[in-house]
């Protein structure tokens, strides 16, 4: 065990020396310098089968430390060829999201200093760089001074926290206390019941399954033809669910959502919550940040009147995965949905700060606002809106090509930075019709997704709408420019013509 190899200068304690620690540094910035400058090198999505690392790795730990150079040029041979480059600006499939270099290096500086912003004093700076942080974000949104923020990891833990305070705010069930069933002297006897629409994430319904409302006690919402929540429907829903026994108590709107970006008519809805006693929350993980530009500001609008909304700056600012935000009015219900103060964490502090692990599950949370604050301050309000502003007018340069050719057609409205198309060329309507045709399209679509894919160049995602198979492209990536775009849209025009031949 206390063998060491000469070209290491580590010994049987203590850390890897500063000296080692820099001259591997160097290599590591060096080496992402030259990824950032040229990710297109490597094929967007990985090539590679199931199972190709696993059989390339010891399946131990070494028993003696390694040089350090063996390590990378190991990242280089096996971890690299397995990734699916995200920063790779012919990524757009799902939400395309991207690091940016002032990100990164936040990143770098917060696993430097490794600390936990659990409480305000296990690191002042982070705690307070958050709620800094946050503030400056609300106002670059246009969300109102009512608002205060918590940061977690992604948009299904702010959701799941969020309906957790919506929960805690039904009155007469004390689920804190005595849990969703009661207890046997005191049963609830109640059968909470949210909504949202039938586009919203599915991260809505884990919410559901995690906080004991059950996939029962979640009803979707029909949308309308532009795959919007109806108000009406909602209406319905809660009068007929009270009729039926349930007690209503959330909703959930989406500001972009995830198949095609439809915006929720939030104004109607929130009127609607106001009326029947519901929480609102709104899920503007991805569409929130195209609230910094003002002509985009429509897309918040009624957000003030929520009680909560979720909004990812991992999704479409630039900012490396993960950091996701709830945005809540009343922290004080979130608060009591989760606070508990053992002896141990007790301080003299304890309340006349904020101590962040009081508003979710988890205890021990990761420096993540520095990585925001880096991003915020090194491309400044106007540099974020002008990158969010050239993804829309993408998208929409993209959408009007395929709206213009004899055989695409799209699927959605494209409002934001994601375009829903699919094939659908003249000649192959030829003796088909209704479901048949129907079938064939979905076929023909996802060969040529695939096909797209393969070539290593773009990588698209699908989602279904209306039943029917849709090609979805996202824009999001901070390198993605219109040289790509125009690839994209060779390499479908390309395959098209490949798979009609
Ligand atoms: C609208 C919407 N909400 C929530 C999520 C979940 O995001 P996260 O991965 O941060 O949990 C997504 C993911 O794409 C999404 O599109």
């Amino acid at each position: 065990m206390t063998e060491t190899d000469p070209s290491n200068s580590k010994d049987t304690f203590g850390d890897m020396s500063p000296d080692e620690f820099r001259r591997h540094g160097h290599r590591i910035v060096d080496w992402i310098a030259d990824y950032l400058a040229n990710p297109e090198r490597f094929p967007v999505l990985a090539q590679v089968e199931p199972g190709f690392l696993k059989e390339a790795l010891p399946d131990h730990a070494p028993e003696i430390g390694e040089p350090f150079e063996r390590l990378l040029a190991d990242f280089d041979r096996l971890i690299v060829p397995g990734i699916t480059h995200w920063n790779q600006p012919g990524f757009l499939a799902y939400f395309a999201t991207s690091g940016s270099a002032p990100g990164i290096l936040g990143e770098m500086l917060s696993a430097a200093l490794n600390v936990n912003a659990m409480m305000w004093r296990t690191s002042p700076s982070a705690t307070e760089l958050e709620e800094v942080t946050l503030t400056w974000l609300r106002k670059l949104i246009g969300l109102s001074g009512d608002f205060s923020g918590v940061i977690y990891d992604t948009a299904s833990i702010s959701t799941l926290c969020a309906i957790a305070a919506a929960r805690e705010n039904v009155k007469d069930v004390a689920v804190r206390e005595r849990g969703l069933a009661g207890t046997p002297d005191h049963p609830n006897n109640i059968f909470l019941r949210m909504y949202a629409s039938e586009q919203s994430h599915s991260s809505v319904e884990r919410a559901g399954i995690t906080l004991g409302i059950g996939q029962a006690g979640v009803r979707k919402i029909e949308t309308d033809s532009e795959f919007r929540m109806d108000p009406k429907a909602l209406v319905h829903a809660i009068y007929e669910d009270r009729a039926a026994g349930w007690t209503p108590f959330c909703v959930v709107a989406t500001t972009g959502t995830t198949s095609t970006t439809s915006v929720d008519p939030v104004p109607a809805i929130a009127e609607i919550c106001e009326s029947e006693g519901l929480w609102l929350h709104v899920d503007a993980a991805y569409g929130g940040p195209a609230a910094i530009l003002p002509e985009k500001r429509w897309i918040l609008n009624g957000c003030d009147r929520a009680d909560s909304l979720v909004i990812n700056p991992h999704k479409w600012m630039f900012v490396p995965v993960d950091l996701s935000i709830l945005y809540c009015r009343r922290m004080d219900v979130l608060r009591n949905a989760f606070s508990i103060l053992p002896e141990y964490l007790r301080s003299k502090t304890s309340g006349e700060v904020q101590n962040f692990m009081d508003y979710g599950p988890q205890l021990g949370r990761r420096l993540r606002a520095i990585k925001l604050w880096f991003v915020m301050r090194y491309f400044g309000a106007e540099g974020l809106a002008s990158r969010i502003r050239e993804h829309i007018r993408l998208a929409s340069e993209f959408a009007s090509w395929v709206d213009q050719s004899p055989d695409f057609e799209l699927t959605a409205p494209a409002p934001l930075s994601t375009v829903c198309f699919r094939a659908n060329p003249a000649s192959s309507r030829d003796g088909l019709n209704g479901e048949e045709l129907e079938n064939h399209l979905d076929r023909l679509n996802e060969q040529l997704m695939e096909q797209v894919n393969r070539t290593g160049r773009i990588f698209v995602s699908h989602t279904k709408l209306n039943g029917r198979f849709t090609i979805r492209l996202a824009i999001g990536n901070i390198r993605t420019a219109e040289p790509h775009l125009r690839e994209a849209w060779d390499l479908f025009n390309e395959a098209l013509e490949q798979i009609r031949s």
